[in-house]
């Protein structure tokens, strides 16, 4: 399932106010949300990924407002956003850093907002890779690779829905799923990824005793 088809489905959950998207790349979604009336930030460490963007996005009534910005150095304001897009980002981070963002976004979310999450799990046949080439674990499931300088980091199956339900119990998981997803370019190769939608709202009503906490 690409990205776009996740936000399609979901996109009506999302309130009235201004959306972050984090990693934009080509920028597809920020460009469907903005097409739908939302506000969108949109931030990308690669310059050339926000130059391309306002390129394209010049002289179109959409409203992005595009940023070079290192999401990990990001300070996010509380309580604001109506939703948070990170798809395919956390995993080229350490996981200390993915899980300070994750807590980011959940403070930075509005009542009823809505994240959206796409990140890789140990499903990934990049992990496995690079557990047998000895690349040095560095963390839990966090790779550092020479070559191209970058961090890699797994999640477990189901780590990122248990991340969302706790501690406080302060978002809704609307969709969760793990998946394996196979892609033909370069070569054909299998991806693990981990997709969330997770609204923060009240925790549900004890059922037992309705209106008592
Ligand atoms: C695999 S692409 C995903 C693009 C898009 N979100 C999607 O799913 O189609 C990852 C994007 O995140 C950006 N990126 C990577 N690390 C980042 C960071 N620390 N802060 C902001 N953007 C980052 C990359 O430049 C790239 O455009």
């Amino acid at each position: 399932m690409r990205p776009i088809y996740l936000l399609k489905k979901y996109s009506k959950q999302i309130p009235n106010g201004p959306v972050l998207e984090i990693g934009f790349g080509n920028g597809e979604s920020s460009k469907y949300l903005a097409s739908k009336g939302y506000r969108v930030t949109a931030i990308d460490i690669k310059k050339e990924k926000v130059k391309k963007l306002n390129e394209e996005i010049k002289g179109k009534m959409l409203k992005i407002r595009t940023l070079r910005e290192d999401a990990r150095k990001l300070t996010f304001k509380k309580n604001f956003y109506a939703a948070i897009i990170a798809f395919n980002i956390l995993q080229f981070m350490k996981r200390s850093e993915a899980l300070m963002l994750i807590k980011k976004i959940k403070k930075s979310l509005l009542a009823d907002g809505v994240a959206f999450i796409i990140c890789f799990n140990t499903d990934d046949e990049s992990y496995f890779k690079f557990k047998t080439n000895n690349n040095p674990e560095i963390g839990k499931n966090t790779f550092f690779l020479k070559s191209t300088k970058l961090y890699w980091t797994f999640f477990d199956k189901g780590e990122l829905k248990k991340l969302f339900l706790s501690p406080k119990n302060d978002f809704r998981v609307i969709f969760y799923k793990d998946i394996r997803k196979k892609e033909l370019t370069p070569q054909i190769h299998h991806h693990g990824l981990s997709l969330l939608i997770a609204k923060k709202g009240p925790a549900k009503t004890n059922r037992r005793n309705p209106g008592f906490k």
